[in-house]
């Protein structure tokens, strides 16, 4: 992102995907219960090679919604998690292991500003509350690379309405959690920590906006933003804030992260445009984790669910971008 010299996917893939530190989910369940009693309780267990494991993997209950079900090209498990952005636990790729050091048990989430009365969620608690269900979502990042995952969740709009927001709430601000103890890269004071991201409340209300606390039929993983994060699959993958603590109602227009560091690289909007290139490289084609290439589509092939929102812009330029 701001710092990159070069687009970092230009990174080898034998340098990303390691097979053998691969954790495999049905040997932590078997040696966890048998040394720990409960597979829900492993924290930074070792796996037979030595290497950390990934915190409380569970299987979830959940629906699949056939509407958002419809790509078949699914990115393997094993890549997907092992090829993360999160910059709290580091500037390379390669955060997996360090991203279990988050202790993601009993997460609260804080419902704050032009709210009726603000509130305390558990979020285990919403796993029950609001029916789990599955949708498969393109993800594009903005340095042009592109995955497909199984993400398990809800309809943001659904959050929304029990927050019960005040009319005068126009934007959403979302804030990930700040523990520089444990995200070592918190401690670099160049960076405007903790990470935030924005959404116009019709962004934030559209079909699509998701709330994920799952992947690939499980709890999530650390390093996809455990154990609360968005996806918004038409918009740059920055967008998508994990492990988010705050989700605050706002009448300003948040100033996130990343464009608190480079307003003219990433903007507010940041809709997949591959008529507007990135300052430093090309937005016309992606690399597709696990292999190819493809075109990158407008609004990232989403454009019949959320081009209504932006029918007021005057083209598809420059503002769909910044
Ligand atoms: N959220 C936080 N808190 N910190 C981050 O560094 N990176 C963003 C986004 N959300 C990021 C974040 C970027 S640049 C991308 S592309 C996606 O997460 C990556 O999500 P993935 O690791 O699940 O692929």
């Amino acid at each position: 992102m701001n710092t990159f010299k070069k687009p970092r996917w230009l990174i080898r893939e034998s340098k990303v995907t390691n097979e053998n530190l691969y954790f495999n989910r049905r040997e932590f369940i078997k040696r966890s219960s048998i040394y720990l009693g409960s597979s829900a309780i492993a924290y930074n267990f070792l796996s037979k090679d030595g290497t950390a494991s990934q915190n409380n993997i569970n299987d979830l209950k959940f629906i699949k919604n056939n509407k958002y079900n419809i790509i078949s090209e699914i990115t393997s498990e094993n890549l997907s998690t092992k090829y993360n952005n999160f910059f709290e636990f580091g500037s390379t790729k390669n955060i997996w292991k360090e991203s279990q050091k988050l202790d993601t048990d009993n997460w609260k989430l804080k419902i704050t500003g032009l709210v009726e009365k603000s509130m305390i969620l558990d979020v285990d608690n919403l796993i029950n509350r609001f029916k789990l269900e599955e949708r498969i979502y393109r993800h594009r990042c903005v340095e042009a690379w592109s995955m497909v995952v199984p993400w398990l969740g809800f309809q943001m709009s659904k959050l929304i309405k029990h927050c019960n927001p005040l009319s005068s709430a126009k934007y959403i601000k979302f804030t990930t959690f700040y523990n520089p103890k444990i995200a070592t890269e918190q401690k670099a004071r160049w960076y405007p920590w903790p990470y935030t991201e924005g959404l116009t409340i019709e962004e934030a209300n559209n079909e699509l906006s998701f709330i994920v606390l799952g992947a690939y039929g499980k709890n999530l993983h650390n390093q996809f933003g455990a154990p609360i994060r968005l996806h918004l699959p038409w918009k740059y993958g920055f967008k998508s804030i994990k492990s988010i603590v705050e989700i605050e109602f706002t009448d300003k227009r948040p100033v996130s992260f990343w464009e608190n560091l480079a307003s003219n690289e990433y903007g507010f909007w940041a809709n997949v445009n591959p008529a507007v290139d990135h300052p430093r490289w090309s937005q016309k084609t992606e690399r597709v984790l696990g292999g190819g290439e493809r075109e990158t589509e407008i609004y990232n092939g989403y454009g019949p669910e959320v081009s209504a929102l932006y029918s007021n812009f005057s083209s598809l330029g420059d503002r769909l971008f910044r």
